[in-house]
Formats: C-alpha cells, sequence, structure tokens
C-alpha cells in the first residue's frame, strides 16, 4: 500500500534527539530557543514561539490577544476542529464563514457580512498548503481594528508573492508527525509583534517570568528540547521535501485524468502539505484506490459547523453550502516527498482509471 503519510526519521534526527537526551536538558531548553530562531527566520517573522502543539499555539494566539468571553472570532468550518476548538477553549464564539469552491480557503468576500460588534479577530486557515488569500484579509481586518490569527498548521513555507504564511498578525504551525515537518508533536507561533510574542510566551510558562512568582494564569504548553531537536533536524530539509511535494503535484496536475485538481492561485506558492482531488462517488473511488494499493483520505469528512460539539451554535441546514459540496467529493492523494517516482507512476495510473470506470468526466466540465 502507499500510504497517504509517511514521516521520514533519519540519522539527523537521532544523532540531534540523543545529543538532547544525553545533555539532560529533556524539557523547553536551548533547543527550543535555538529552533524558534531558526523558524523565525525561515518564515520571515520577527518572533516565534515554540509550543506543545497547533492547537496550543492557536489557543495562545487568541489569548495574547485577550480574547475571551462574549468576543466572537471568524473562521472556517472546512477545517480541522483544532481550528474552531481553541476559540471555544477561550469562551469566545466561532462564527463560521464558508470557503471559496475553488482553492478551499475562507472566502474574503463573505467575512464583512459576518462582522458584529462583538467580533475581535478573524481567524483563516491555509488549508492543504495554500496559504488564504491574507492581504485580502488583512485588509478587512485593518479597517475593522481585529486580530488575524492565520492557521498554518498546514502551509509551513507557503507564500503569496515572496512573503511567507506566518507573517499577516499572528501564525500558527503543526508539527504533528503528518506534516511537512515535524516534532512528534509540536507547534509554533510566529509574529512580528513583540508585545503578543511575550504575552504568549508568558502563558505558555504558567504565567511565569520569575521562577514561582505568577503573574497572571497560564498553563503548561511548552515543547521539550527533545521535540526541538528533531525539528533542528528536520527544518533544514523542509525547502527541498516542499520542492518534491510541488513536483509531485505538478507530475499530478499534468497526468490525472476525469478528477479536479487542486487551483493553486496565482502568484501563490502551495507547499501540498495535500494534494486534495474532487472526485464524484467519492467513497467508491477511495474504496477502488484501496483496492489498487494507493491509501487515500478525506479531510474532513465532517466540517467543523456539523460536529456534535457545534451543533448548539445552530448553524442551518443549507448555512454553508460551499463547505458541504466540497465535504461530499475531497479525496487527498498521497504527496510526501519520500514517493519513487514509481509510485507516483502507480498513483497516476490508478486514479485514471478509477476516474475513467467510474465515469467520472463530468468534473472537468463542471471546474470549466
Ligand atoms: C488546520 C489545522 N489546524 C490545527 C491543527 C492542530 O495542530 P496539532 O495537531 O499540532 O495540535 C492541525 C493539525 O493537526 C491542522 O491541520
Amino acid at each position: 500500500m502507499i500510504p497517504i503519510a509517511r514521516p521520514q526519521m533519519g540519522e539527523e534526527e537521532k544523532q540531534r534527539v540523543w545529543e538532547a537526551m544525553a545533555s539532560g536538558s529533556l524539557a523547553q531548553g536551548p533547543r527550543v530557543r535555538e529552533l524558534e530562531e531558526q523558524f523565525a527566520a525561515f518564515v520571515g517573522a520577527d518572533h516565534a514561539v515554540a509550543t506543545s502543539s497547533g492547537t496550543t499555539a492557536l489557543h495562545l494566539a487568541l489569548l495574547g490577544h485577550g480574547i475571551g468571553p462574549g468576543d466572537e472570532v471568524i473562521t472556517v468550518p472546512f477545517t480541522f476542529i483544532a481550528s474552531a476548538n481553541s476559540i471555544l477553549y477561550t469562551g469566545a464564539r466561532p462564527v463560521f464563514v464558508d470557503i471559496g469552491e475553488r482553492d478551499f480557503c475562507i472566502d474574503p468576500s463573505l467575512i464583512e457580512a459576518a462582522l458584529t460588534e462583538r467580533t475581535r479577530a478573524i481567524m483563516p486557515v491555509s488549508l492543504y498548503g495554500q496559504p488564504a488569500d491574507m492581504d485580502a484579509i488583512a485588509a478587512i481586518a485593518e479597517r475593522h481594528g481585529l486580530a488575524v490569527v492565520e492557521d498554518a498548521c498546514q502551509a509551513h513555507g507557503a507564500a503569496i508573492g515572496d512573503r511567507r504564511s506566518g507573517t499577516w498578525g499572528a501564525g500558527t504551525f503543526s508539527f504533528y508527525p503528518t506534516k511537512n515537518m515535524t516534532t512528534g508533536e509540536g507547534g509554533m507561533l510566529t509574529t512580528d509583534d513583540g508585545e503578543l510574542a511575550e504575552r504568549v510566551r508568558l502563558l505558555r510558562e504558567h504565567g511565569m517570568k520569575v521562577r514561582y512568582h505568577h503573574d497572571v494564569i497560564g498553563y503548561n504548553f511548552r515543547m521539550t528540547d527533545i521535540a526541538a531537536a528533531i525539528g533542528l533536524a528536520q527544518l533544514p530539509k523542509l525547502p527541498a521535501n516542499n520542492d518534491r511535494r510541488r513536483e509531485i503535484a505538478a507530475r499530478y496536475d499534468g497526468e490525472l485524468r476525469g478528477v479536479l485538481t487542486p487551483h493553486v492561485r496565482p502568484n501563490v506558492t502551495h507547499v501540498y502539505h495535500q494534494y486534495t482531488l474532487r472526485v464524484n462517488q467519492r467513497d467508491a473511488f477511495a474504496e477502488a484506490l484501496t483496492n489498487r494499493g494507493v491509501g487515500s483520505a478525506i479531510y474532513y469528512p465532517l466540517p467543523v459547523h456539523r460536529q456534535k460539539p457545534f451543533l448548539a451554535l445552530g448553524y442551518g441546514a443549507d448555512a454553508m453550502p460551499v463547505t458541504d459540496r466540497l465535504t461530499a467529493q475531497v479525496l487527498s492523494i498521497p504527496v510526501h516527498p519520500s514517493l519513487t517516482d514509481e509510485e507516483v507512476n502507480a498513483v497516476i495510473e490508478a486514479v485514471n482509471a478509477i476516474a475513467a470506470e467510474l465515469g467520472s468526466q463530468e468534473m472537468e466540465a463542471a471546474a470549466s
């Protein structure tokens, strides 16, 4: 089976983890600081704060902006549940805005209609490795005095022009094993706002600047030095791995037939955390891929506004039509950098054969 993801751990990771273990510095220490510096430089942000996960980075970004009960935060329902959960953790209310049909990201033209006097922030999600339309979103935020928290958990190295994800307002990243780079579990917040970074550092460490003196109620959302050691081995490999993802995506773009391939907005560097097709008869398609030895996955089979903890928000059956339509069609196929050319050939062959069998050609017509 060609897996949908294949985390790569090599000698560098082993060596660095062993060094961290031998040093005795196991919890947050010098390696975390080094990874923060290197990641900030990579993204092009002034500050980076490492966290225990992407989820805790999102949570801290919102808390760092002082968001809490009575506030509203705009986000999308077409995402991993952590985006919206992080809003709930603060006591604020997630307000969902539908996505664009072609880029799977928040539709900026729908944002202003969702604003109220309680809106405090916009959290776009740069899904599958394509940045949301950050310039348009930042302009809306600026007009209305709102914070921007980009959920860039799937977008390490993605860019619009030469500006990378994580440099509009605050950006948050996940280092979960299937991501474009990993630390096992881990996350990072990036920002040019020094005061925000400072507040987030404080909240990450039980509100403590001076040992055992606590200024505010904080959390233990720290990254360990063992995790950072893995990250320090992974980060230098990220650019080449992203290039390999793009190379595989280019082959899929050119050679797949009878399915809708991902649309990349002009001037955007997509890092293909996922290569996500739109297909008819999606579940049959996925099963046929499995039968031909090709792994696939649905991200995500149930949109957030339809998840049990979010039903109380009261979104009606037709509230998010684009999200609902795409939820029924999306299917991600392997695009990870360790795929061999033979495996890429096998994926292309399988997708094209199944599309022909299932008569999915209407998909192409539907998109044009
Ligand atoms: C879009 C998105 N947001 C948030 C997260 C949460 O990250 P983590 O799993 O590191 O907590 C993830 C990753 O799983 C994600 O894909």
